[in-house]
């Protein structure tokens, strides 16, 4: 008899992981190794999870449970696989079958759905630690430190047990126009912010209302958005800023000790005084007309707007530029988001599809550089909400499913909003 360990020797140097695989290994001088050739964990599971799951699924992340060991992984196994197969995770709403391609798109495959399948018919086996191989991605750019990293004033305290959305002014001031690169929030505490909603403006929690200043949303498992080189986001001299916080701490006990929370915005700037090749500008784009009757299934909302006339959005500009990217936003009645252009002939650009929404995953979509959309003064720009209002498709509120009651536009999540967030991009020289 040969020591159990002697042939797992030179895999376990080189891969640290493999030092779990000990266990399997005493039976194989006896018996030769089952030759699976199905689909196991190690090879085929394992990548996609650490690819696609695990900026989320970690302990303190601000998925609901690690989801890094084969162990955790197998413990979940029938509802990791449920969850994948019907799209739920990893959260991605837009789909790019036949509308623009998407950077950083994080839809798994259509082979990577039959893989899960496949193991789950299979047994969820673990397989052997040495034929995983990484999903190599394309690295972020290097864009060093911020600029400006700005927080509320004081910690805001949270409380257990309890959901609530609160307005935060933050400390931060802009004496001159300000040209932003890059941007993100960093939580103080990632699993109790569902949500951020960053605006520029006029900057006061009063005046939130006004969704035309919004620059910039949070959303658990968010990548720090940056432009591409030579582009910048305006923030006019004056402006303040102001973020509405999604807080949740519903999965904590009531009375429980909870923390406060200062989460920082953070903004890679452009040097004062120097200008960008192309000014971005968020656009939104919204229904003020919804109305839902009770019961409806396929109720629809929308509208139309020419390129070439005078509500353009601030900064202006925006018939000759490019669109860069689509911010769908509906509340729980939403069922489906489509935006697109029209062209002069008649022809249809698709922006954005979203075959199925869901409220919880309110998501930026950025197409890639081949896919941007060059505008003109004689496009229109359509936009498509659908919404269903059954009792079954009721926001739950404290634990209570709402009933189904007539539902119109509004600020409220009890209201609806049919709003995308148009991205332009335009030449500086065009301005
Ligand atoms: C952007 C963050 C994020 C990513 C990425 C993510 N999850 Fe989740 N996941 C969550 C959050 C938050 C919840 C709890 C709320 C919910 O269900 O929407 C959750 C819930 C779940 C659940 C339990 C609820 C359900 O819908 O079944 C499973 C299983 C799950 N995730 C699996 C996965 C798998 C597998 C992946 C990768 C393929 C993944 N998640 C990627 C954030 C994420």
């Amino acid at each position: 008899m040969q020591p159990a360990g002697t042939n797992a020797q030179p895999a376990g140097a080189a891969d640290p992981a493999a030092d779990s695989g000990g266990a399997g290994v005493s039976g194989m001088q006896d018996t030769p190794p089952a030759t699976s050739t199905g689909v196991t964990y190690h090879a085929d599971i394992r990548p996609v999870i650490e690819a696609r799951c695990l900026g989320c699924h970690v302990e303190g992340g601000s998925g609901p449970f690690p989801l890094d060991t084969y162990e955790a992984v197998d413990a979940f196994g029938g509802l990791v696989v449920d969850a994948v197969m019907t799209r739920r995770m990893p959260p991605w709403l837009a789909d790019s079958s036949n509308c623009r391609k998407l950077k950083h798109d994080q839809r798994l495959t259509d082979d990577q759905l039959a893989l899960f399948e496949q193991w789950m018919a299979e047994g969820f086996e673990e397989g052997d630690p040495a034929t995983y191989s990484p999903i190599v991605e394309a690295q972020a750019p290097d864009i060093g430190e911020p600029t400006i990293v700005a927080t509320a004033a004081r910690p805001y305290q949270l409380r257990a047990n309890y959901e609530e959305y609160v307005c935060l002014e933050l400390d931060a001031s802009f004496p001159e126009d300000t040209y932003v690169t890059a941007m993100d929030l960093v939580p103080e505490h990632e699993e109790f912010v569902h949500h951020a909603i960053v605006s520029s403006g006029s900057g006061r929690c009063s005046a939130l209302g006004t969704v035309a200043e919004n620059i910039y949303s949070h959303r658990p498992g968010a990548r720090t958005l940056v432009f591409e080189e030579g582009d910048a986001l305006l923030i006019p001299a004056g402006s303040q800023l102001a973020v509405e916080f999604h807080y949740n701490t519903l999965f904590t006990e009531r009375g429980a000790d909870v923390p406060t929370d200062q989460s920082a915005l953070r903004l890679w700037t452009l040097p004062a005084g120097q200008t960008p090749q192309r000014v971005i500008t968020r656009y939104p784009f919204h229904d003020l007309t919804i109305s839902i009757p009770v019961g409806a299934t396929d109720a629809t909302a929308g509208g139309s707007v020419g390129m070439g006339t005078a509500s353009s959005p601030p900064g202006g500009g925006w018939a000759t530029g490019e669109i860069i990217g689509v911010t769908p936003h509906m509340h729980a009645l939403g069922k489906s988001f489509n935006e697109l252009v029209r062209k002069a002939d008649g022809t249809e650009v698709c922006l954005i599809d979203v075959p199925d929404w869901d409220w919880e995953w309110q998501l930026d979509y950025f197409f890639t550089e081949e896919d941007v959309v060059q505008t003109e003064r004689s496009d229109t720009l359509i936009q498509r909400c659908a919404y269903s209002n059954t009792a079954a498709d009721q926001p739950v509120v404290d634990g209570v499913q709402q009933s189904p009651s007539f539902t119109r536009f509004g600020q409220d999540s009890a209201d609806e909003m049919c709003l995308g967030y148009v991205w332009f991009r335009y030449n500086w020289s065009d301005l």
